[in-house]
């Protein structure tokens, strides 16, 4: 084989709304429990990917600068195994979300690369084997590689640990606003703040058990079309998560004074009868969960706190896709 068809996918970022946050296998990248997200329409990656004999190196460039970045390679490793190829990979990515902000970014960045290096390599998964592909490099990008709500079912293995799409009945409305609060590079990654969290936390076998209850009640929620369920339990999961990393040891902790500030402009409107509710992730940005016809009261409250260039609406978005 001499270079190979250049091949690019784009991939949105999703947000958990029941979280992941620890591994039963640091390898296979196979998580404790179940999670379940919405990807969004308005933050995605776009990687391509092309196999060259030539190369002596994976090449990647992010957001037009190269970088060296161990977990790709070993990620590609994955792929040419798979393929059966040894030629090294020329990767072009580009991020339409804040990069390491607790805004997802390795979820698309994985999902996307994991479709686009498939297909460079002359693979042609499905979708469940692509799920469970990107989940070998980042397990949050196992869910984008579908749209709307996604579950990532936990399984046993790496054949029975992949994610698959939540119906959501049609009028089933929903909206997420992002304020970002910071972009700065996070303190401790993912990796590393579920890993500690799952070797310390004192609560965290409380966590796997009340999580999987949270599913159940978010999965109803979703079947009912109840959207204060919905969001209650969404924000209460995320809150769980949060308390973990406070009692773990050394303790840490992903919260902003704004982001405080942020939840609690939200549980003021909420008391004043607009249905929102909170999520943050491994970062102080909060997304807010919410109706379509509530955004621009929510919009305009946090605009007047925050500004309004830190205040991103986003809706539903689609699956993983080739461009
Ligand atoms: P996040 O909350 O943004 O997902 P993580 O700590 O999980 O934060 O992941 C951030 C890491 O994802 C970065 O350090 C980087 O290595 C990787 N990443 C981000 N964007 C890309 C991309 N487009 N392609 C490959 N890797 C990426
Ligand atoms: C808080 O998927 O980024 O966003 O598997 O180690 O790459 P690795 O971690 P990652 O963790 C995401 C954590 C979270 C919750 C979630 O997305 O479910
Ligand atoms: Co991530």
């Amino acid at each position: 084989m001499n270079a190979t068809t250049t091949y690019t996918a784009r991939a949105h970022t999703n947000i958990a709304l029941i979280k992941y946050w620890g591994k039963k296998d640091e390898k296979l990248i196979l998580p404790m429990n179940s999670s379940l997200s919405l990807t969004l329409d308005r933050f995605y990656t776009e990687t391509s990917v092309m196999f060259d004999e030539q190369l002596k190196d994976d090449l990647f460039l992010l957001d037009g600068s190269k970088e060296k970045n161990d977990k790709i390679s070993n990620f590609l490793e994955i792929v040419r195994q798979k393929a059966n190829i040894t030629a090294k990979a020329k990767i072009i990515s580009k991020n339409h979300v804040p990069s390491t902000a607790g805004l997802a970014s390795s979820a698309s960045a994985y999902a996307a690369l994991a479709l686009a290096a498939s297909k460079a390599a002359g693979l042609n998964l499905d979708k469940k084997e692509l799920s469970r592909l990107a989940r070998r490099g980042s397990g949050s990008a196992c869910r984008s590689i579908y749209g709307g709500l996604v579950e990532w079912q936990e399984g046993i293995d790496d054949q029975t640990s992949f994610a698959h799409p939540i119906e959501m009945s049609r009028d089933f409305d929903i909206a997420m606003i992002a304020l970002v609060i910071s972009t700065d590079f996070k303190k401790i990654s993912s990796r590393a703040g579920m890993k500690r969290v799952v070797e310390t936390s004192p609560y965290y076998p409380a966590w796997v058990q009340n999580t999987a209850k949270d599913l159940r009640k978010l999965k109803q929620a979703i079947s009912k079309n109840d959207f204060e369920t919905f969001g209650e339990v969404s924000e209460e999961n995320a809150m769980k998560m949060h308390a973990l990393n406070m009692s773990a040891h050394p303790h840490f902790n992903y919260l902003e004074p704004d982001s405080i500030k942020a939840m609690k402009i939200v549980e003021k409107l909420r008391s004043q009868g607009v249905s929102c509710y909170y999520t943050l992730d491994a970062g102080p940005n909060v997304k807010v969960i919410c109706r379509r016809k509530d955004i621009q009261a929510i919009v305009d409250r946090l605009s007047d706190s925050f500004g309004q260039e830190k205040v991103l609406v986003a809706g539903p978005g689609p699956a993983a896709h080739l461009i």
